[in-house]
């Protein structure tokens, strides 16, 4: 005769989720897609973000670099993972859940290249896979995204939050997504000016001149837009030259607006003396990064490297590539259909 008790019920299992973000950066339009007009933004796979969720009997805690504790006690900035966290508990009716959270990010926060869109994704993706949903509905992680975009940002236009969960490049304009085309390589270096860039309140800033200029802020805005729509041009036809021509126009206008410094001007014009086609800040401004075009990798690494040399506190190098160069590229980033480059 078996001498084997019944089996007693053991505490369920707790349950584990990873997620997986990356950075970006606007090569054109940002501040006017707030106001309706289109902008492009590129994948930057260079800078990873990665979030595991473990449920946990005892007090829900949180483990990033920046902090290290309980959840509840999470100091303001981050409060958009946290708001991540609960949204998303909340969405799925396990408000009273109690997780780990841990966070490894590669992209500075504060600079302009979608760091807490970022982190919510990753965050938000670990959470759901955690609790077993489908973390494949785009629109309702979008929502999600946005949900923690809005705490970190007031009113985000929603780009950064589908650019860092996207493989390839994006044209976006009020709330809608394409894919870009682009018909030959383009390698881009990103350089930090190591000072902070807080989005709100540049958006703030170019909320409040439309306020009290609204005829001048739409012009500004209208031809930027002018040149996103141009720059998609230029990816498709691989027109290096042109697209380098339209970041510089790009830059003389979002200093008009009021959205540049001294310090982004300078790594701006160092880029340009140092042979880069064409040069602007990238994201909200008034600190964070310069996005800058360079004549192909080669080109990239080195301008990487003299950036860093004459200021820059950090520089990477991220491309926009055909998918039959993307095939062999290894782990090159992104992009996109192939047509004929003509540069
Ligand atoms: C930030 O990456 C881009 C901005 O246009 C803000 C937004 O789109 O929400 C400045």
């Amino acid at each position: 005769m078996s001498v084997l008790s019944p089996a007693i019920p053991g505490p369920a299992a707790l349950r584990r989720g990873t997620g997986r973000a990356h950075g970006k950066v606007v090569l054109l339009g940002e501040h006017a897609v707030v106001h309706g007009a289109p902008a492009i933004a590129l994948p930057v796979h260079e800078l990873g973000v990665d979030a595991e969720a473990q449920e946990t009997r005892g007090a829900g805690t949180l483990d990033s670099v920046l902090y290290r504790g309980p959840l509840d006690a999470a100091p303001e900035r981050l409060q958009p993972t946290v708001a991540a966290v609960r949204s998303t508990l909340r969405h799925h009716d396990a408000a009273d859940l109690r997780l780990s959270l841990r966070i490894r990010s590669a992209i500075p926060p504060e600079r302009g290249l979608g760091s807490s869109a970022a982190v919510a994704a990753a965050t938000i993706d670990a959470v759901l896979r955690m609790l077993g949903a489908d973390a494949d509905d785009e629109g309702a992680r979008h929502e999600l995204i946005q949900a923690a975009e809005r705490v970190a940002h007031g009113t985000p236009s929603g780009l950064d939050a589908r650019t860092v969960v996207s493989a390839s490049p994006l044209w976006f304009q009020r709330g809608r997504v394409e894919p870009v085309d682009v018909g030959a390589p383009f390698a881009f270096v990103v350089a930090d000016t190591g000072t902070p860039s807080s989005t709100r309140e540049a958006v703030t800033a170019v909320h409040a001149q439309r306020d009290e200029k609204p005829q001048r802020v739409d012009r500004i805005v209208e031809l930027l837009g002018d040149l996103a729509t141009g720059a998609r041009d230029d990816l498709d036809r691989g027109d290096l030259p042109g697209l380098g021509a339209r970041m510089d126009d790009a830059h003389a206008l979002l200093r008009q607006l009021t959205v540049s410094s001294p310090e982004l001007d300078r790594l701006v014009q160092g880029a340009r003396g140092a042979g880069a086609l064409g040069a602007k800040l990238t994201g909200g401004g008034r600190g964070g990064c310069v996005v800058a075009l360079a004549t192909d990798a080669d080109a990239a690494a080195e301008l990487a490297a003299r950036l860093r040399r004459s200021g820059a506190t950090a520089a990477w190098v991220t491309t926009a590539e055909p998918p039959a160069s993307r095939a062999t590229a290894g782990s090159s980033p992104e992009s996109i259909q192939s047509r004929e480059g003509t540069a």
